[in-house]
């Protein structure tokens, strides 16, 4: 349960209730996404317990949710950051047809539309703080706020420059016994380069499981071969 003496991160951030006058509108409710329930989340909220969690590349907020309704079930008071331009990525103007994801109104994307009915038509207004900004510009609000999270999810940027910055920017960010999860490793080659590069500079493990990759902050916490438990291992 949400400790209600605890600050909610809304008001150490000073943002607004960006659901305090929200109409919601159920034509927009699309709940899609990619590999946003990964047997992953569940396993590291048991495991770690996060009462923060930051999530780069939140798209319309299936991850965020999943995340959410977990945590809930499992009574951790766990309130989630979801940070996203809702622009979408360079696919989106790279790829053939795939503009039209972004349902775009006037030439100017609409997906946080879909992202604010899909969390009100779960009802997890109250976990899920939704932070409208870039990778780059969020993390370096959020280190001058003093802000550690206890778990990151970055799922934003395929691109391996874009990737290994955003790794390097949100691992400031995380709290000295967090964890780290990566998107799309062993899924888009640039980003499963970028996860190896990083963890090789921060001289960490990875544990994997398709599409998934972990790294955790203290160098004497790993995983047991199901993937699903932490365990100490051996720091030379
Ligand atoms: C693959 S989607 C995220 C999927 C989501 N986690 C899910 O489970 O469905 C990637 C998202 O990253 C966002 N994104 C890409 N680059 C970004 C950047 N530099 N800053 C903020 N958001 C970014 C895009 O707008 C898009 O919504």
């Amino acid at each position: 349960m949400k400790d209600v003496n605890t600050p909610s991160i809304r008001d150490t951030l000073g943002l607004e209730d960006a659901f305090a006058t929200y109409v919601f509108d159920e034509s927009r409710v699309d709940l899609s996404g990619w590999n946003s329930t990964h047997a992953f989340f569940r396993a590291l909220l048991e495991e770690f317990k996060p009462k923060l969690i930051l999530e780069l590349g939140v798209w319309k907020g299936m991850s965020s949710l999943h995340m959410a309704v977990q945590s809930k079930k499992l009574g951790l008071g766990t309130e989630i950051v979801a940070i996203d331009t809702w622009l979408g990525s360079s696919a989106h103007l790279s790829s053939k047809g795939r503009r039209a994801e972004l349902s775009p109104r006037n030439g100017y994307p609409t997906l946080y539309e879909t992202f604010l009915a899909n969390v009100h038509s779960k009802g997890m207004q109250d976990v899920i703080i939704p932070l409208p900004m870039d990778g780059n510009s969020a993390a370096y609000a959020l280190k001058r706020l003093g802000v550690k999270a206890d778990m990151i999810h970055i799922d934003a940027s395929h691109e391996y420059d874009a990737c290994l910055n955003d790794f390097r920017n949100y691992w400031d960010l995380l709290a000295d016994d967090g964890v780290l999860l990566c998107d799309d490793y062993g899924i888009w080659a640039e980003v499963s380069r970028a996860v190896c590069q990083f963890a090789a500079e921060v001289n960490r493990p990875v544990w994997t499981s398709m599409a998934k990759a972990i790294i955790c902050k203290d160098p004497s916490v790993g995983f047991d071969l199901t993937l699903t438990k932490r365990r100490k291992i051996k720091v030379l």
